[in-house]
């Protein structure tokens, strides 16, 4: 088992080499906000692990093993990011909160936000109940009148 903090190191290092083609320690720190020695700690273990390779001159590319683990975390993360977004969380907020939970949620779980995300990004129009619940957020109150009168 990986701990969340190897994760996001797979993570950031995927993300890195995916825009500029390498990473290298220093980028690896920037990225995290880590100092390099604790990077380079990370990255040999990483390294023992199988997760990826570290030369020293040439940087630190991810193995197969690594790389479908980032991607898993990548894809945990976008999704967890759009149904944030989709319940009305910033942007900002989104993606910071997508991170904590993308190393701890159940498979299931992300499953259904998945297969959720999905089929409100694949209804045919934006779906009504959505614009009502923005406006739920914002005052508190369904926006349909029939069902303001039961209140
Ligand atoms: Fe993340």
């Amino acid at each position: 088992m990986l701990s969340s903090k190897a994760e996001d190191y797979l993570e950031a290092i995927l993300k890195l080499t995916e825009d500029k083609g390498y990473a290298r320690i220093k980028d690896i720190a920037e990225a995290l906000n880590r100092r390099p020695p604790s990077v380079n700690e990370m990255v040999k273990r990483l390294d023992e692990m199988g997760y990826v390779v570290y030369r020293k001159y040439e940087g630190i590319t991810l193995t197969d093993k690594g790389r479908k683990r980032a991607h898993i975390i990548k894809d945990r993360h976008d999704t967890l990011k759009k149904f944030l977004m989709m319940i009305n969380v910033p942007e900002n907020i989104a993606d910071k909160d997508a991170c904590t939970m993308e190393h701890e949620l159940d498979e299931t779980t992300i499953k259904n936000v998945r297969n959720f995300v999905d089929f409100v990004n694949t209804a045919p129009e934006f779906p009504r109940w959505l614009e009502h619940f923005e406006q739920f957020c914002i005052n508190g109150k369904h926006p349909c009148k029939h069902l303001r009168k039961r209140e």
